[in-house]
């Protein structure tokens, strides 16, 4: 089977649902189909349940930026992944801006993603270090704890409903000083990631995850980092909002594996 490549938006606290509404119509008038091209993106989720019922699941899909993983309850607040059933295909789960301003755990990362599975929706975990956690040496465990941690309530068997992300807080763009992380540093986490869960999970389990990049993703650094080896997609924040940019790398994805 070949694997897809995932172009993921996430527009964070961006855009009324007036205004998201207006991109997708033009994103959708934009976008052939692209049978080998997975195209996602992540409204807030006030705009999920009319952007649903918009989009033209043919040619993309919607994902939820966070949930909660209790199904119902007296969780004032919260929205569950039991409610987003149909409406979010893919569940952006452990995004650094949860972890560090919302202070989600391994643990609570956990359970989201055992509850996006659970729910049919498809949960892409985010992992990363930040850069004082490089600096230090320590990205090799942070990225194994993040990885084995926030997926510690998948089977073997449901490892093939996973996509995840890796992220490296200091190349997000908001990030103070945020760098830009060349292909070999990208190559050698990804490699680690993929070693992780083949020692976790075996190879053949492994080899289905896709796993993206994600961080100061642009138009003109798209093609580098699709080409660096056992890279299967972009997760886009900020150029994911400038409709041109986003579409550019969309087109940028379908020339790389033409
Ligand atoms: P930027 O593309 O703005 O660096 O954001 C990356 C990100 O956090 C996507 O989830």
């Amino acid at each position: 089977m070949v694997m897809k490549t995932y172009i993921v938006g996430n527009w964070k606290l961006n855009f009324t649902v007036g205004e998201a509404s207006i991109y997708l119509h033009k994103l959708l008038k934009a976008l052939p189909n692209y049978r080998d091209t997975e195209v996602v993106v992540a409204p807030s989720t006030i705009a999920l349940q009319p952007l649903s019922l918009q989009v033209d699941r043919h040619k993309m899909k919607l994902a939820v930026q966070n949930a909660f993983y209790r199904d119902y309850g007296a969780f004032t607040g919260e929205t569950s992944f039991s409610q987003l059933r149909g409406l979010a295909d893919y569940a952006i789960i452990g995004h650094s801006e949860r972890r560090y301003i919302f202070r989600e755990d391994d643990k609570m990362v956990a359970k989201k993603v055992a509850a996006a599975i659970r729910n049919k929706i498809t949960p892409i975990l985010c992992i990363g270090e930040t850069e004082s956690e490089r600096a230090f040496g320590e990205t090799a465990d942070v990225i194994r704890d993040q990885l084995i941690g926030g997926l510690s309530e998948v089977s073997d068997d449901d490892l093939d409903k996973v996509i995840v992300a890796y992220e490296p807080v200091w190349a997000i763009s908001s990030t103070k000083a945020a760098k830009i992380a060349t292909p070999d540093e990208i190559a050698e986490v990804v490699k680690l990631i993929r070693k992780n869960l083949a020692d976790t999970y075996g190879e053949k389990h492994s080899e289905q995850v896709p796993v993206l990049f994600g961080g100061s993703v642009n138009p003109s650094n798209a093609g580098a980092y699709l080409t660096v080896p056992g890279v299967n997609g972009l997760l886009i924040g900020g150029a994911s909002l400038i409709l041109s940019e986003f579409t550019d790398i969309i087109e940028t994805a379908k020339r790389v594996r033409a």
